[in-house]
């Protein structure tokens, strides 16, 4: 049985948005906004406010306009940036800054020319700054899957001294593989000193298709917060997608030392609601969300379906919000998975000879198109219907 909670962090509206095409407006942020909370996910990155004056109208709105969620905006490690979050925040019930400087030798030399020295003290100084905003900070070292550990100990064990609550780790480039990233995470929480007074997050982009499996890592070596995004939307490749974290943590309660509290029959209309907002399409075999990802189309995986559920089902398709699970018809499909949608059309046969008839014209059509719809089922039957009667008109006349 799971001890812990696992935070739920979206980031869908921040670094999400952070997809090339994919920006919102002040009213798309506020749906979506809506949405999540609905969801009951923990905490939401609105934005960054010093981005732009709409992305800081966009974090204010939904400060305003959610109440049961933590909602938090970004900012560098900059008086500027985290003074013009504190005010963007200021209408929250619960607000959290989210203040970042990167530790990575590369970051450090070529894209801050700074030294080491200079970006803990940097890092300390927005901390502090922050928290003159608010109680609730987090500090990332960005590129901190590229960092040298006793770097990152150093400042880490500053920032929470300085009064970070939450320390995110981020895997800012995807290059990180699951076992790598779940022991720097151990390591972490075990050198730093005072790492017991913060709650450790991940942040991992999927650069090499692994940020899902990476944020599951960590979290199996004590990272209690996941930064993640609906679709997995994000910067490049994207984030860690929020509804498989949240569905393999659920699923395997037999491995997973904590859970998440939310309410997940919302993750459909969610994924939803962000794919129409963005216009980024779905694949339909992604996991979770995907058109397919709880359809049956194979004969033997429909027959073991519609006699036990769990043969090839690991969820309820309920559960994450859609209506049922779905067995398609197709040329894989089997007799009996075609009997059993007749019988939901309310269409019976009255002989298994009419049956075996009926499953041969739909074998047949199944070879020439992709997927059979319920009205191709009904064009069977009344076809089959139809001969049958001009086979009584030819033996009367
Ligand atoms: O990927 C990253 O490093 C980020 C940070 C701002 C947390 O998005
Ligand atoms: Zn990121």
């Amino acid at each position: 049985m799971s001890q812990d909670k696992l935070i739920i962090f979206d980031t869908t509206l921040r670094d999400g948005e952070q997809s090339p095409g994919a920006s919102m407006t002040k009213e798309e942020k506020i749906r979506i906004a809506k949405a999540l909370e609905k969801m009951r996910v923990d905490v939401i990155e609105a934005g960054f406010p010093i981005a732009s004056p709409g992305d800081f109208e966009a974090v204010k709105a939904v400060a305003e306009s959610v109440r049961d969620s933590t909602v938090c905006g970004l900012a560098r490690a900059l008086d500027k940036d985290i003074d013009r979050a504190g005010e963007a925040l200021k209408g929250a019930n619960s607000a959290r800054i989210h203040t970042f400087i990167a530790t990575s030798p590369i970051h450090m030399k070529m894209k801050l020319r700074m030294e080491p020295d200079q970006v803990v003290e940097q890092a300390v100084r927005a901390v502090s700054r922050a928290r003159q905003h608010t109680d609730n900070v987090e500090f990332s070292p960005e590129d901190a899957g590229r960092s040298e550990i006793d770097f990152l100990c150093r400042v880490i064990e500053a920032v929470i001294d300085a009064g970070a609550g939450t320390i995110n780790i981020p895997d800012t480039v995807g290059y990180n593989v699951p076992a790598q990233f779940g022991e720097l995470i151990r390591t972490l929480i075990e050198r730093v000193p005072n790492a017991d007074k913060a709650v450790f997050s991940v942040h991992c982009h999927n650069d090499l298709g692994l940020a899902v499996a990476n944020s599951l890592s960590a979290v199996m070596n004590g990272a209690r917060q996941v930064e993640c995004t609906i679709n997995g939307l994000g910067e490049r490749a994207g984030n860690a997608a929020l509804e498989e974290v949240v569905m393999a943590v659920r699923t395997r309660q037999d491995i997973f030392t904590c859970n998440v509290d939310l309410d997940a029959t919302q993750i459909v209309p969610c994924s939803r609601l962000v794919s129409g907002i963005t216009g980024f399409v779905v694949q339909p075999n992604k996991a979770i969300v995907g058109a397919n990802a709880f359809a049956h189309e194979s004969g033997i995986h429909q027959d073991g379906v519609l006699k036990s559920r769990e043969t090839y089902e690991i969820m309820q398709a309920q559960d994450v919000g859609w209506s049922a699970n779905r067995i398609v018809l197709g040329k894989h499909s089997g007799r009996n998975a075609f009997r059993s949608r007749m019988h939901e059309l309310g269409m019976e046969f009255e002989s298994e000879e009419a049956l075996n008839e009926a499953f041969s014209r739909f074998k047949d059509l199944a070879d020439k198109k992709h997927e059979i719809y319920d009205e191709d089922l009904q064009a069977i039957v009344t076809e089959a219907n139809l001969e049958a009667v001009n086979e009584r008109y030819k033996l009367m006349a």
